[in-house]
């Protein structure tokens, strides 16, 4: 699984034969400049699923359900999850926390929407978590998380997420579950890994976490050929004649002289 946000992305992705997307509200972060995923809402999510929904044709998609969607209430929940598919083009909704979310779990899969859950690292929760940490390293929190992930299981959760936990956790988890575990920082023992493309591309500078690896140098890239085309453009090296539109000497010819401004 990977995140994607655009159509282009999405299309590539898909062709590469990627099983599932995720449209991940890091959106906020790595595409709209925001300091951490809260501010995001339900429109931008919307208007990226539609996009990536136009570019891949495979792929399971996965939308993430932003901060406050579900929180508040119940029918609200289960309303803006079935917005992901009547109106976004995903197929099933992901949606942060454990105990404290069943009751929205259970209502939106009764209403026939599939979730992917999400454990560990919370990032709608950095505010009481304390910052992008790691998560589940001493014993209660282990088991808390344990519990948590059973929870979800039992609710009728497809898949669940777990962000930077540790590896020996993570893995422990996936055996004691039926459904599979998609990790990020959590080792290779879950049933299948996501990672924000924007990190593995190296397209967003401003922060790597401990857990990507970059594929590429995306960022550096895209500076070189901006700097190649401004430095061409300066120079009048381009356009060159193959990048510009031409018409004939004759026409070029009347219409001089059919110009009172022709010289
Ligand atoms: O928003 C996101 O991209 C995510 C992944 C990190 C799992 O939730």
């Amino acid at each position: 699984m990977l995140t994607a946000y655009d159509y282009p992305t999405a299309l590539a992705m898909d062709q590469a034969g990627i099983d599932s997307i995720l449209v991940g509200d890091s959106l906020g972060m790595v595409v709209l400049g925001y300091a951490n995923t809260l501010p995001v809402t339900m429109e931008e999510m919307l208007h990226h699923c539609r996009a990536v929904s136009r570019g891949a044709q495979s792929a399971l998609l996965v939308g993430d359900m932003p901060f406050m969607s579900y929180q508040v209430d119940v029918q609200e929940a289960v309303r803006n999850a079935g917005r992901f598919l009547q109106q976004a083009g995903m197929d099933a909704v992901k949606l942060e926390g454990g105990r404290d979310r069943l009751e929205a779990v259970r209502a939106i899969i009764s209403a026939g929407i599939p979730v992917m859950g999400h454990l560990g690292l919370m990032p709608q929760s950095v505010n009481q978590l304390g910052g992008f940490r790691p998560q589940g390293k001493t014993a209660p929190a282990a088991s808390r998380l344990l519990e948590d992930a059973l929870l979800l299981e039992g609710a009728g959760c497809f898949s669940l997420v777990l962000e930077s936990v540790p590896a020996r956790l993570a893995e422990f988890i996936s055996k004691k579950l039926s459904i599979p575990t998609i990790g990020i920082g959590a080792g290779a023992g879950c049933d299948g890994q996501v990672l924000v493309t924007h990190d593995l591309l190296g397209l967003f500078d401003r922060f790597t976490p401990k857990f990507v690896k970059k594929y590429a140098d995306f960022h550096g890239e895209m500076k070189r050929a901006f700097g190649e085309y401004i430095a061409e453009v300066q120079t009048r090296q381009f356009p060159a004649p193959e990048h510009t539109v031409e018409m004939t000497d004759e026409e070029w010819e009347n219409f001089l002289s059919n110009t009172s401004q022709g010289t």
